[in-house]
């Protein structure tokens, strides 16, 4: 079975202690005991423990200040804690460390915790790694991703940004091209100058030229005063030229020579202007078949593409939904004042699993409209919109959800049917097996017969599975 890290659980109720200790054999982790001496930062410290899971009125009593005290013990340790009542957390948790739950225990809301816990670590153990600089730090606050492609990304922009190469960013609508353009200005020496965006779909043909490169008065029907464009406002800062595959032929001309001669001409002045801009673009077409088809010219798609740089659909880095959906969560709660708690497994499950054809901005949105209608709780999939749903089978095989730290070998897709490389059907199984009776566990609150009657299977055949799964549940 994977070990995904030690944790340790302080709970002087055996039930309780039981149940949590089976759930996490069960999801992989490597369950520490106590020390001789049976203290708690003695044991954590000797087991590198990374997960402390607790009632908090208990843990209290037996090591008072703990909680105060924990982020000094091991900075990346979490402490998930359990209380009877809200208010009953023994601190005003100062620590972003500490993670709080209500008794009675629910394993849905465990699990969720267990998971953000483990993205707290692989987020401060990035801060803390080797060669990560401030640069991919301030990149790492404002664009959320730890997937491969996204690494990548991260290192090109930081890359890039100090040069003044023209960057020709690609990728789907709602994938973060302006958001990677922004990047790109916030980490250059042009910081403190202009960040200038032009929409060139968006802005009629006729007016695009004076926009970017501006008029003299006088020099059309409506130009009654001189006017800066776009480039003039851009000089020695950033011009963002976004869905630059729109353009028409006759600009991309104009575009050229500015390119080539860093100098332009307001439209009507017999004068050119010199300007010294850095230029990112960005399109969601495909630049190299406008080629192909002559709608784009290919000297500018030559000057353009100096550093071509593609951010790729979500749907091609699963591993970054979880984060996003996390970080766009814990933004709307603060926006909007509410306090939804986090989503249920099966509803990251299917959200995992979802093609998102709008991207990251189709999920901002939607953890927009759900913190919004939910207000607080935990997100299950009632609360999705039908499409999200539809392609579900009424029965999956339960996955791990794919988590930051995890790497994407350990991502398994929801088996709807069978995986082109086939699948290992004896765990596939045996996961589906252990999860259901983890939960009649759970539903009858630790007692084994009941938790057999909801599985219809004999009390001592449960007993027997328990124990061969490893599930250790209780002494008998
Ligand atoms: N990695 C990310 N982390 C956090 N937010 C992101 C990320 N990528 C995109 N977003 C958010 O998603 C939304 C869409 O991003 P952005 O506008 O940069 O996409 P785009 O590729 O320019 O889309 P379009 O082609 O439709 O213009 C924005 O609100 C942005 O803040
Ligand atoms: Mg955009």
């Amino acid at each position: 079975m994977r070990v995904n890290g030690s944790v340790f659980i302080v709970d002087n109720d055996a039930k309780t202690y039981a149940l949590v200790s089976a759930f996490l054999t069960y999801q992989g982790y490597n369950l520490v005991k106590s020390s001789s001496n049976g203290e708690i930062v003695d044991t954590i410290k000797k087991n590198n423990v990374d997960i402390l899971i607790a009632d908090l009125d208990h843990l209290q009593a037996v090591s008072p200040g703990f909680l105060e005290r924990s982020v000094f013990i091991n900075p990346l340790l979490v402490v998930i804690g359990y209380a009877g009542m809200p208010s009953d957390v023994p601190v005003a948790v100062p620590h972003d460390n500490i993670f709080t739950l209500p008794k009675p225990l629910n394993l849905d809301e465990l699990e969720s915790l267990v998971m953000r816990a483990r993205e707290y670590q692989a987020m401060h153990a990035c801060d803390k790694s080797e060669g990560l600089s401030n640069q991919h730090q301030l990149l790492s606050a404002t664009m959320v991703g730890a997937s491969q492609a996204m690494r990548g990304l991260f290192d090109m922009i930081t890359k890039v940004a100090g040069s003044n190469a023209t960057v020709l960013i690609q990728g789907e609508s709602g994938t973060g091209k302006e958001l990677a353009a922004r990047a790109i200005h916030q980490l250059s020496d042009r910081v403190k100058k202009n960040f200038v965006p032009v929409n060139c779909a968006a802005i009629p043909d006729d007016l695009l030229e004076s926009e970017l490169f501006g008029h003299v008065k006088g020099s059309f029907t409506g130009a009654y005063s001189n006017r800066a464009g776009r480039f003039e406002m851009a000089d020695k800062g950033t011009l963002f030229l976004d869905e630059i595959g729109d353009m028409k032929a006759n600009l991309q001309v104009k575009l050229l020579r500015v390119l080539q001669n860093r100098e332009f001409e307001p439209v009507g002045a017999s004068k050119s202007q010199k300007v010294d801009v850095r230029i990112v673009a960005a399109t969601n077409k495909n630049l190299e078949e406008l080629v192909v088809s002559r709608d784009f010219r290919e000297d500018l798609y030559y000057r353009l593409s100096v550093i071509p740089v593609t951010i790729p659909p979500l749907r091609e880095r699963r591993d970054d939904i979880p984060l996003l959906i996390q970080a766009f969560l814990t933004r709307f709660n603060s926006d909007k004042r509410n306090s939804v708690k986090g989503f249920s497994r099966d509803t990251l499950e299917i959200l995992c699993n979802y093609e998102w054809p709008g991207n990251v901005r189709e999920l901002e949105n939607l953890v927009e409209r759900l913190v919004i209608l939910k207000r607080s709780g935990f997100i299950t999939p009632d609360d999705l919109p039908e499409k999200y749903l539809s392609g579900r089978l009424p029965v999956q095989i339960p996955v791990q959800v794919p988590a930051k730290v995890q790497s994407s070998a350990h991502a398994v897709p929801v088996v709807n049917e069978l995986p082109e490389g086939g699948i290992c059907l004896n765990s596939a199984v045996e996961e589906f097996e252990n999860r259901l009776i983890l939960q009649a566990l759970a539903r009858s609150g630790g007692n084994k017969k009941e938790a057999a009657l909801l599985l219809n299977l004999k009390r001592t055949t449960l007993i027997e599975k328990l124990k061969k799964k490893n599930l250790a549940y209780g002494e008998e």
